[in-house]
């Protein structure tokens, strides 16, 4: 995983996606309704209980996609006074159903509905990160990407303090012009990244790759 030999990104943009705006709107008017699946009611459970024998008042730190957990165990180490939540989807990345350790937890879930459950619960993030999303480079796949995807414009019910890192430029430059048309202003840019330290195993291979990272930030608290 960590060798420098990831590819890098072909796609058939070179620019935001010329129906971006268009879908934005056409989620952001609509309520994305599928139902709940059950693995993730019961994962979702689980965490509220681990919160709850934690302290439900500490600030909780979101690791949206968080693969095999070493940036939620990084982030839990950065803020020992918060509760760190990593979740991802795939069994084989994190080795069970559900882990934690110290001031964190991982648990396997699918994110629509983790989210979508965390708004109902009117979860506020201290932070909310997205690390390496799959980058779903073919243009066809717009609505593949985090920002296409009909419940993106309620993600900001859990709160603004959000952070992307990825390797492909476009990407960056989509999520947050979604962002910022949401909030209607300039609140998130986007920036080039160059970690003085790994904290997770595509942001290692990446960078070892040659690839330039980037990031989006709120640029306002
Ligand atoms: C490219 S990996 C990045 C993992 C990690 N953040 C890193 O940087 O090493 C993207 C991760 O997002 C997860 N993912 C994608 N869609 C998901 C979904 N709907 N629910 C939960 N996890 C999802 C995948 O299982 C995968 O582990």
């Amino acid at each position: 995983m960590a060798l420098g030999n990831s590819r890098q990104i072909i796609s058939n943009q070179s620019d935001i996606h010329e129906k971006l705006l268009t879908v934005l709107e056409k989620h952001r008017r609509s309520v994305f309704r599928r139902h709940y699946s059950e693995h993730t009611l019961r994962a979702f459970d689980t965490v509220v209980e681990w919160r709850r024998e934690h302290g439900s008042a500490r600030a909780i730190i979101l690791d949206t996609g968080c693969g095999v957990g070493e940036s939620t165990a990084f982030l839990a180490r950065q803020n020992p006074d918060a509760l760190v939540v990593g979740v991802d989807q795939s069994g084989a990345r994190l080795g069970s159903e559900f882990a934690s350790q110290d001031n964190y937890c991982l648990v396997r879930a699918d994110l629509v509905d983790f989210w979508r459950l965390a708004i109902e619960a009117a979860w506020q993030l201290e932070k909310h990160w997205f690390l390496y999303p799959n980058p779903w480079p073919k243009a066809k796949h717009l609505q593949r990407r985090w920002h296409g995807h009909p419940v993106f414009p309620r993600l900001l019910d859990l709160g603004y303090c959000i952070e992307l890192r990825t390797n492909w430029k476009i990407y960056a430059d989509e999520f947050c012009y979604a962002l910022n048309t949401l909030v209607g202003k300039k609140r998130w840019g986007v920036e080039l990244w160059q970690p003085s330290q790994f904290i997770t195993p595509f942001e290692r291979k990446y960078a070892n790759s040659g690839h330039e990272l980037w990031r989006v930030i709120s640029q306002q608290n």
